[in-house]
């Protein structure tokens, strides 16, 4: 089985959410559930972004001696140097350096050419080997750049001592099949590509940076980038649960899986949410509140004989205590008798008939049925338990 290395920028490009502010404090604490749930990379702020950032990388690098603690900087040697004094406390520093690679970053935001763009990139990877034992470098915008362009600056870089090459996906663009056979051009065209490890960074303004990142496993990359409950900029970078799960769940297809202990992922998801105050939509895969609901009759029946008629995840497996069993105006007879039961109350088959017929005329006027409408129909109705 293939192992994958998870990056987590949940405290970097997480943080980058618009409207999201973590203080030292805060990020601490993320920092320190992020190590119980096992990742093998943290990526703790951009140290030269400001002195809050350079302060909450340098104690998070202190602090976790559980996994590597990174910083991000940009191609100069200010940001380098900065990034050195925040991680150089930490159990093994390393540096992700990046520099955009695409032909509109090029000429609009950097006003660059693209052998200016080599040159930056190439001084700056070694002038950090002076001193971090390892170079993570990014081609942001990579999915944008031309492919021999790519080429080239990648296997430069790597001759100037980079030793994990990540391809951001930066503004969500990619489809799975496009972004995937990018990988596998640069295993067939950089000559030096196997000194490094290769590195996916997807984010989601079409909705595939999971798809994204999975498709680059299958491409042979063996580090993935994203955040927990994949917060990030705009419309946010791949969710990492969903990323762990999907390889736990199908490892007869990708035959690979990650470090993580995935029962700390629900906890690891409320804690980002409640100290980001990013509220965590009901139907998202894995941590949303309807992820393990089941509502229908059809389902919920099935459910009740045999879960794995309708769960193809098991709550515990990600640190849910259990299932649930919606009652609205789908339920069937089946999960109302349960809940009647859980309740306290054993019903004749006659009475169970007649109190469900009154829960499905209710059920047509409200969204939910709560334990306490239903005790108060059978109050009503006048049964005892
Ligand atoms: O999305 C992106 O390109 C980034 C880089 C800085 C790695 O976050
Ligand atoms: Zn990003």
């Amino acid at each position: 089985m293939q192992k994958i290395n998870i990056f987590d920028t949940t405290l970097r490009d997480g943080e980058q959410s618009a409207g999201v502010n973590l203080n030292l404090h805060e990020k601490l604490e993320i920092a320190k559930q992020l190590e119980r749930l096992n990742v093998d990379v943290i990526e703790a702020g951009f140290p030269a972004s400001s002195e809050g950032d350079f302060q909450s990388v340098k104690q998070i690098a202190d602090m976790i001696k559980g996994c590597s603690v990174t910083g991000l900087a940009r191609s100069t040697k200010s940001d380098i140097d900065a990034a050195w004094e925040a991680l150089k406390g930490g159990a093994e520093p390393r540096l992700h350096t990046f520099i955009a690679t695409s032909p509109i970053h090029m000429t609009y935001k950097l006003k660059q050419s693209p052998d200016q763009v080599i040159a930056s990139a190439v001084e700056s990877v070694k002038y950090a080997s002076k001193f971090f034992p390892i170079i993570q470098w990014s081609a942001e915008d990579a999915s944008r750049s031309d492919l021999a362009f790519l080429t080239k600056i990648i296997k430069e870089v790597i001759d100037a001592g980079a030793r994990v090459i990540n391809i951001p996906d930066t503004v969500g663009y990619g489809t799975p099949e496009e972004y995937g056979k990018i990988f596998t051009y640069l295993q067939e065209n950089v000559p030096n590509i196997d000194k490094v490890i290769l590195s996916a960074h997807c984010h989601d303004d079409l909705g595939m940076a999971v798809s994204n990142s999975l498709a680059a496993i299958e491409h042979g990359v063996l580090q993935i980038e994203g955040t927990i409950n994949g917060i990030g900029e705009r419309a946010g970078n791949a969710s990492l649960e969903e990323v762990a799960v999907a390889l736990h769940i199908r490892q007869d297809y990708y035959k690979a899986k990650t470090r993580l202990r995935l029962g700390e992922i629900k906890r690891t998801s409320d804690l980002v949410s409640k100290l980001t105050g990013m509220i965590i939509p009901p139907n998202k895969a894995i941590i949303g509140k309807n992820a393990f609901a089941h509502e229908s009759g059809i389902h919920q029946d099935g459910v009740l004989k045999e879960k794995t008629t309708y769960e193809i995840i098991s709550p515990e497996l990600v640190g849910v205590k259990s299932n649930s069993m919606v009652l609205g105006k789908h339920s069937g007879r089946h999960a109302f008798r349960n809940r009647i039961i859980e309740l306290g109350y054993t019903l004749e088959d006659e009475e169970v008939n007649r109190i469900f017929k009154l829960f499905k005329t209710l059920a047509d006027k409200k969204k939910e049925i709560t334990d306490d409408d239903l005790l108060t129909l059978l109050v009503d109705e006048k049964v005892t338990s």
